[in-house]
């Protein structure tokens, strides 16, 4: 497995990063057997997957739970990337918040400790500043942000703390951070870490049309406003997402390799992006999935499927919050 070394760090983050929120179930992902999430993270692990993405969000600390169970023993060969929600971004808070995440990790440092969405409410460089803290007290080794616009990124350049990386929704349905978000994390060397990069299950192939994909899934701005958890205003692009979805098919069975790996490995061939942080809900899922990292894709194929991808890209716009019109990405 490809290694990725983070800048203002000594963190070498597998360049694919196994994602542990769908494993606890609930919101988004419905019923969930905890067998299964177990194996899935010991399966990631086996197959060279060194780094681990979770948030006290996901489960309320029950998948920094479920991490500390599956790969405890296993804590110094691992990376741990957690994230701190934004109503604990008060200096005192994110230190509570970060002692939570501790408990439910079982251990005594986070790797990678990240801003999980910005909160326009508390002064970032008072955030920064903490977080700055909680590393020179060694519990946590290097911090990094999620969710954060060209104006979040622009405070944190001028509040002089280091960050190192920004954790983006990015994949070939959803590319509205090329617009701006992406040059400028180039410009000031801060790595994408990309989340949803199967687009939720989505570029696997697997729903071929709108109407199969569950509406907690549907709450993405490709879809109606209308689905019944959606937080967005918007008409959507349905029957555009579905068109692209059969064109990236078609391309990957062309190239022999499966659409969900042409999807991961497209994302690991993007300037900018240091690793794809993709979820798996069983062992199986898990295996196919780190098989992308073998897959090598020729500069034509990388070129049609931007093109393929153009239209959605267009459709959807610069926008880089997935799920909400009033875009809390900022
Ligand atoms: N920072 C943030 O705000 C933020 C937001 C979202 C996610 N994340 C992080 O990013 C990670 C990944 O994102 P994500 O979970 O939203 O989306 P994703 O990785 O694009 O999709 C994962 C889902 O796709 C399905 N799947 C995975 N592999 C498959 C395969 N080989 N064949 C068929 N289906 C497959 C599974 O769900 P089913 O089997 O149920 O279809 C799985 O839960 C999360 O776990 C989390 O760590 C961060």
């Amino acid at each position: 497995m490809e290694t990725y070394q983070l800048p203002h760090s000594d963190l070498e983050i597998s360049r694919l990063i196994f994602g542990c929120w769908a494993i606890v179930g609930g919101f988004n992902w419905g019923p969930q057997d905890e067998r299964d999430s177990l194996a899935a993270i010991k399966t990631a692990f086996d197959q060279g997957i060194t780094t681990f993405d979770t948030a006290e969000a996901y489960g309320a600390g029950a998948s920094e739970n479920l991490l500390a169970r599956a790969l405890g023993e296993k804590r110094k060969e691992i990376i741990i990337a957690s994230k701190a929600g934004p109503a604990d971004f008060e200096p005192e808070n994110l230190r509570k918040a970060c002692e939570r995440g501790l408990k439910n990790l079982k251990t005594d440092y986070i790797d990678l400790y990240q801003l999980h969405w910005p909160n326009p409410e508390i002064p970032l460089a008072d955030t920064l500043g903490a977080l700055q803290e909680l590393r020179d007290a060694g519990k946590i080794r290097a911090y990094g942000v999620s969710n954060f616009g060209n104006q979040s990124l622009d405070t944190c350049k001028e509040s002089g703390f280091n960050i190192s990386s920004n954790q983006m929704a990015y994949n070939l349905l959803f590319r509205a951070i090329e617009y701006s978000i992406l040059p400028q994390c180039i410009a000031d060397e801060v790595p994408i870490l990309c989340y949803s990069p199967i687009m939720q299950g989505l570029l696997t192939g697997k729903f071929t049309s709108e109407m199969e994909v569950p509406d907690d899934r549907a709450r993405t701005r490709h879809f109606t406003k209308e689905r019944s958890q959606s937080r967005h205003q918007e008409d959507g692009c349905e029957a555009l997402t579905f068109q692209t979805i059969a064109k990236i098919k078609e391309l990957s069975k062309e190239a022999e390799v499966s659409m969900g790996n042409i999807s991961l490995a497209w994302l690991l061939y993007q300037q900018g992006v240091a690793a794809a942080i993709v979820g798996g809900r069983n062992a199986a899922q898990v295996r196919k999935n780190a098989a992308s990292a073998q897959v090598t894709l020729r500069p034509a194929l990388i070129n049609a499927l931007d093109e393929a991808t153009r239209p959605l890209k267009e459709a959807l716009g610069p926008n880089a919050d997935l799920w909400q019109t009033d875009s809390r990405v900022i």
